[in-house]
């Protein structure tokens, strides 16, 4: 039975004033049936960790380089992550790919480094509008997930989200057969390369423009296992009604 997960995307949004929000999620989610997760950017990792650590409430990273260590000025290492208090980690975000020209190999080796590390990886796929329309779907899929996944994961260490590019922060969301036919997909594509055992257990979130007034009924679709949030996990007020419709 795969443990639901309710995870909060921050982006670069929010500084110290915003921790607050975490302790008013916590007091507003008390015992919750899902595991919750805000990622928040990397300055404020510790002392979410630290606001957070008496709740249910998981604190992960954004992104992390494939190194462990050395000449890479700005970047932050899992190892790092971890110590800081996070739990998580977001790989290959769209908003990475076309900022950062990550490709699904620079995914597959920050994947590596942070199962390595100690931390579970969240590995984003998702398609464009242009894509979508014309039918490339399921084939971007397979081969973001033939490239950024690595070898030898698990259902503790991996967790994919499926992000249409189209349907992020833009209030578009995908019709729940769309949504539910990619998740199928995916899953599938796990038990075919990992085994009926991993694939199943590898937990599918679905991310785009989630909000309080959706999320129920796009928990509802098959293999769909949690969401990864992105506006409206900002406040507690709009990502708590999200968490209790897990
Ligand atoms: O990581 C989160 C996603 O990009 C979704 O963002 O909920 O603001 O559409 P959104």
């Amino acid at each position: 039975m795969r443990q639901k997960l309710a995870a909060g995307n921050w982006k670069m949004n929010g500084t110290g004033a915003a921790l607050s929000e975490i302790s008013t999620l916590a007091a507003l989610t008390p015992a919750p049936k899902s595991e919750i997760l805000i990622c928040p950017p990397s300055p404020l990792i510790h002392r979410a960790a630290d606001i957070s650590a008496a709740s249910a409430i998981q604190i992960g990273g954004q992104d992390c380089h494939a190194a462990h260590a050395g000449a890479h000025t700005g970047d932050v290492s899992a190892e790092m992550l971890l110590d800081a208090g996070a739990r998580y980690v977001i790989l290959g975000h769209s908003e990475r790919r076309t900022d950062y020209g990550e490709t699904d190999a620079v995914v597959r080796d920050k994947t590596e480094a942070a199962i390595d590390a100690g931390l579970t990886a969240i590995v984003c796929v998702g398609e464009t509008l242009d894509q979508r329309e014309g039918g490339a779907t399921l084939d971007i899929i397979a081969g973001q997930l033939a490239g950024s996944v690595p070898a030898g994961v698990t259902g503790e260490t991996l967790v994919i989200a499926y992000e249409p590019v189209w349907a992020i922060g833009t209030g578009l969301v995908p019709s729940l057969g769309q949504i539910g036919e990619v998740h199928d997909f995916m899953r599938e594509k796990l038990e075919a390369r990992f085994g009926a055992e991993i694939g199943d257990a590898i937990r599918l979130l679905y991310g785009g423009s989630v909000k309080g007034s959706n999320a129920a009924n796009i928990f509802a679709v098959s293999n769909v296992d949690g969401a990864l949030v992105g506006g409206a996990s900002l406040k507690a007020a709009d990502f708590a009604p999200i968490i209790q419709a897990l």
